[in-house]
């Protein structure tokens, strides 16, 4: 009888069933969740550094939403691109601004098989592209800002979205948006806070995707990539302020980041896997480099290893269709 090696790790790995049994994580279709973008114009449009995604129109959207549930998944991220701009990103709450239409047809189509979730902030309906409202020295105002997703909040709610992504990384932005909504009577409105969103290369292809008028940069509001600590302090404070979820984005450069707000949260984490991250996986896998599907399951499942409860990723659809093929 052999007495070397003494531990043999190998044996659990020795066949598919046999890994399978011993996975220590898994995907489920039901923690996924699909950013959609909504274009104003008559036609969808494609987006070129995002093959594969398209900004839907108000007419294409139900079919988008009906292919997710049929797909079994959360939910849909609704993001608008709006036509025309203004300083203080009326379109945001006007009613009748794309993204408030976009909510409201795809609450109709959904009819509760998933949740309708929007992303709340002012940066594709202002003229200049921050997130927020400009001081007279042209930085942005963080509470002049608060009183818009106030007002932004209220619109969504009442255009029938039941989570609202607060992505604009103001102080407070938790506490007003849940003070406005109750004060209405909303109080069944969930909050997800992009609590750890940091200012990233990563988000260039959504920049594109939005049609972004941005010149310059977030970095006065969105976080520091050096520091994790601080990434750790936000979630803490927008679950004092009355966060539902909490989220770290990007996700797979700040894994770390996720891994210790997951420890550390009373509630849901989620990770939003963002443009860049696709871009990236797809642009290597059309050049040849690496194999496409399955960097795509590994990015993913490297996220739910790292403690993400769910995962906003623009690959909701393919892996919820290849989970269920899977089984
Ligand atoms: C802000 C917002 C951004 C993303 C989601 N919400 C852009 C930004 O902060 O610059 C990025 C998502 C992605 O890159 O996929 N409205």
């Amino acid at each position: 009888m052999s007495t070397f090696p003494t531990h043999r790790p190998r044996r659990l790995r020795q066949s598919p069933a046999m890994r399978r049994l011993v996975a220590e994580h898994t995907l489920s279709a039901s923690a996924l969740i699909l950013p959609v973008f909504v274009t104003e114009r008559a036609e969808p449009q494609p987006i070129a550094t995002m093959p594969g995604v398209r900004q839907e129109t108000l007419d294409t959207l139900p079919a988008v939403v009906d292919a997710a549930a049929d797909a079994g998944i959360g939910g849909i991220m609704l993001f608008g691109v709006p036509l025309t701009r203004d300083a203080t990103g009326s379109g945001a709450t006007e009613p009748d601004g794309i993204l408030n239409r976009a909510i409201r047809v795809a609450a109709r189509a959904s009819a509760g098989r998933l949740t309708v979730q929007a992303d709340l902030c002012l940066d594709e309906f202002t003229d200049h592209g921050h997130c927020g409202v400009l001081d007279a020295h042209g930085g942005v105002d963080n509470d002049a800002t608060l009183a818009r997703y106030a007002d932004m909040a209220l619109a969504q709610a009442e255009a029938g979205a039941e989570i609202l992504g607060l992505s604009g990384m103001m102080d407070g932005q938790v506490a007003a948006v849940r003070a406005a909504l109750d004060a209405a009577g909303r109080d069944d409105v969930v909050l997800l806070a992009y609590s750890a969103k940091y200012a990233s290369a990563f988000y260039g292809p959504f920049r594109d995707a939005v049609e972004s008028t941005l010149v310059g940069d977030r970095k006065t509001y969105q976080l520091d990539p050096a520091n994790a600590r601080e990434g750790v302090l936000e979630a803490t404070i927008d679950i004092q302020e009355g966060a539902d979820i909490v989220m770290v984005k990007p996700a797979g450069p700040y894994l770390d980041v996720l891994s210790e707000v997951a420890a550390r949260s009373s509630v849901p984490v989620w990770a939003y896997q963002v443009s860049g991250e696709y871009a990236m996986i797809e642009l290597a896998a059309a050049a040849g480099a690496i194999d496409r599907d399955r960097a795509i399951m590994e990015s993913v499942l490297g996220i739910r290893r790292a403690g993400a409860d769910a995962i906003l990723t623009y690959w909701a659809l393919e892996i919820a269709a290849r989970l269920r093929s899977a089984h």
